[in-house]
């Protein structure tokens, strides 16, 4: 079974590409650009993944983020998780990039895009990967600094296909975002947000109705409000769940508690999905393995959740016949 697991075909569609920085290419790439890091050794990196909360990630997950300088360094992150795909036989991706963590930093958004982008133009070639990139604004900054951020990407339009809301979301509802989900949307974007992670029922509904997103990244608290769940069964609104990512923030105590499976077996589209593997323990097929051995997910689960991450992906009908 377990074989059975990493060897099926997958698409991954919620993870932060950031969210892949392993602590080995942490290291190389603060030794490559001189950037002096708060930890001496790649266990100590480990050790300090002990988080009590969403922020307490967040906060280090910025942290390692400042490692990412130049042009390759955006290359290299990208280029190691598309050859973890590779292994697990993930033949679809759209993953997450965070603009406003670097440029915040100084480092311009073309800088950003044309790594990530180069990687994935290889992964296509090289490894048989399709992939479409999400642009996430942070919701802990300002409306102001989204819009400012989608100016700044126009002119790389053509290298993604949504955008996404991220980061700290209690006190931070999507109804902030309203005006620049708006304007993404004029400008012929999808759109996607995380809600119902930490935040309430509440925030899936704002997603819904004022983001208009065409999928909802976790969603898990939706299932604490019976009508927003028959909603999401009616509209087959796809969840982009993540396991590993709600154990290790807390979200759920243990994966044995963890409520995909139920949601699956009343017909939410629900799809698994990795967050920050190489902060929550692992990939997307280490999501899958846990949940065969915790919560007791079979063959026919697995291929269900599987088909609904392909026929949730960014792409055309024929692309997802190609696919599927
Ligand atoms: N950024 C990276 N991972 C995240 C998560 N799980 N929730 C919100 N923002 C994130
Ligand atoms: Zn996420």
């Amino acid at each position: 079974m377990e074989h059975f697991l990493s060897s099926m075909p997958k698409a991954e569609l919620h993870m932060h590409l950031e969210g892949s920085l392993e602590p080995e290419l942490m290291f190389a790439l603060a030794n490559r650009n001189g950037i002096e890091l708060p930890w001496d050794t790649v266990d100590q990196v480990r050790a300090a993944y002990d988080f009590g909360n969403l922020q307490d990630f967040l906060d280090i997950y910025y942290q390692g983020a400042g490692v990412l300088q130049t042009e390759q360094d955006f290359y290299d992150l990208t280029w190691a998780y598309l050859k973890q795909c590779e292994t697990q036989n993930v033949i679809h991706t759209e993953p997450f990039f965070d603009p406003q963590t670097h440029t915040a930093r100084g480092i311009d958004i073309g800088v950003q895009i044309r790594g990530i982008t180069g990687a994935l133009q290889h992964g296509r070639e090289q490894l048989g990967i399709s992939s479409r990139l999400i642009l996430s604004f942070l919701r802990h900054l300002s409306e102001e600094e989204a819009f400012t951020t989608l100016e700044q990407a126009l002119p790389y339009r053509d290298s993604f296909v949504a955008v996404g809301l991220d980061s700290s979301e209690a006190g931070h509802p999507p109804a902030k975002f309203q005006r620049v989900f708006e304007k993404a949307l004029a400008e012929g974007f999808l759109t996607v947000a995380h809600a119902g992670e930490e935040g309430p029922p509440e925030y899936v509904y704002q997603a819904l109705d004022l983001l208009r997103v065409s999928r909802i990244d976790h969603g898990v608290r939706a299932a604490e409000d019976p009508a927003l769940i028959e909603r999401l069964i009616a509209e087959q609104m796809p969840l982009t769940v993540c396991p590993l990512s709600n154990v290790r923030l807390r979200v759920f105590p243990s994966l044995d508690q963890h409520n995909i499976l139920e949601m699956l077996a009343r017909g939410v589209k629900v799809t698994v999905n990795s967050d920050d593997p190489a902060y929550f323990g692992g990939y997307i097929a280490e999501n899958f393995v846990e949940m065969h051995r915790q919560l007791g997910l079979n063959r026919d689960q697995a291929v269900a959740l599987s088909r609904n991450a392909f026929e949730s992906a960014f792409v055309s009908d024929g692309e997802k016949a190609a696919l599927i």
